[in-house]
């Protein structure tokens, strides 16, 4: 409930714009964010390498109204790649990118589907060229066919794409099953948005068995899975499903989100298994922060004090 009302209440501007101009939201921002620039981005993969974790980075940014901005947005992923490149980060796949398909156009009113799906082809290209991989992250619900046929449609040159699927949908099991099938790179998540109960499990119990049923799937099939959840109880099962399945530790990978849990995305990845972290960057850091909050009342509860203690 609380956290349905949030996603609500953040959906206005001018908390928006009250929020992003309060300096001390930069604190509990630099927990969940690399930081501004790509020098920030790069220096966080950096430490994220050395303790033997792999990355996914993420230009911050959503829902973009211009095909400008659209194009300026892919412009980005393609210099980032070139960067961590150089750096020799992007060697087996150790860093990736993440890439929301609004943030390259999905929601222009015109042409939408074209141009991210565009945008997304210029984006894979570099990844290619750089020896690594591309995962289109999942926005609201009415996005998700969007989402699968552009990824469907680009699979056939960059069989690598890779997508989210999550596990509160109602439809998310079938999606799975298809996916697996078609050997696809899936990246399983609980979901930060919200839906109606109609599309979507609204009890959290629904949600967890829901992605136990996903997760199944995914590792029962001959695709790639990423298993991306913080959960204690959701990793064990994943783990014992693993090796039910017979998959051994480098053909699936446990992702988490920057600063959450980070002793234990050590521990996972000190016991052998690929876990890969998820580093957002950039300065539109809002939609992104605001999912962190609803998804733990502790935060909202942090962030809230910080605002109005004026520290
Ligand atoms: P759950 O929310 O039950 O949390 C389990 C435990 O993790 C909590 O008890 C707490 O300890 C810790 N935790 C979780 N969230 C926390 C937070 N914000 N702050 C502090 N601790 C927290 N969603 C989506 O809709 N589309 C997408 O494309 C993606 N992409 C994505 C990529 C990756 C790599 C990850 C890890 C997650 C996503 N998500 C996402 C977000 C995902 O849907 C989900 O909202 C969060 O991962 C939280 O769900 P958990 O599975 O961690 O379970």
């Amino acid at each position: 409930m609380l956290r349905r009302m949030m996603l609500a209440v953040s959906a206005s501007d001018q908390i928006q714009k009250f929020v992003t101009r309060a300096p001390v939201a930069r604190d509990v921002v630099a927990r969940f964010v690399a930081g501004a620039t790509q020098d920030d981005a790069l220096a966080v993969t950096e430490a994220l390498r050395e303790r033997g974790l792999l990355v996914t980075l993420d230009y911050l940014g959503e829902h973009t109204a211009d095909p400008e901005r659209a194009a300026a947005v892919a412009d980005e992923y393609i210099s980032l790649l070139e960067r961590l490149t150089a750096a020799g980060h992007t060697r087996g796949g150790a860093a990736e990118v993440s890439v929301k398909p609004t943030a390259v156009g999905l929601g222009l009113a015109e042409h939408g589907e074209t141009t991210a799906r565009e945008n997304i082809a210029k984006i894979a290209t570099a990844a290619r060229a750089a020896g690594t991989t591309v995962t289109l992250d999942m926005e609201e619900h009415d996005r998700v066919d969007q989402v699968l046929r552009i990824q469907a449609d680009l699979r056939g040159e960059f069989p690598d794409l890779g997508c989210v699927i999550q596990s509160y949908l109602r439809r998310s099991e079938s999606d799975c099953a298809a996916l697996a099938a078609a050997s696809a790179r899936v990246r399983l998540c609980k979901g930060a948005y919200d839906a109606d109960g109609d599309v979507a499990f609204t009890d959290r119990r629904e949600v967890d068995r829901s992605y136990v049923r996903c997760l199944r799937r995914l590792l029962d099939g001959p695709g790639y899975p990423m298993l991306a959840t913080h959960d204690p109880r959701l990793i064990e099962i994943a783990g014992a499903q693993a090796i039910l399945a017979g998959r051994p530790a480098d053909r699936f990978e446990y992702q988490m989100l920057y600063g959450i849990r980070p002793a234990e995305q050590r521990r996972l990845a000190a016991s052998g298994a690929r876990v890969r972290i998820y580093l957002p960057y950039g300065s539109d850091w809002y939609g992104y922060l605001t999912r962190r909050l609803a998804e733990r009342p502790a935060n909202l509860t942090f962030f809230l004090r910080s605002l109005t203690s004026g520290r």
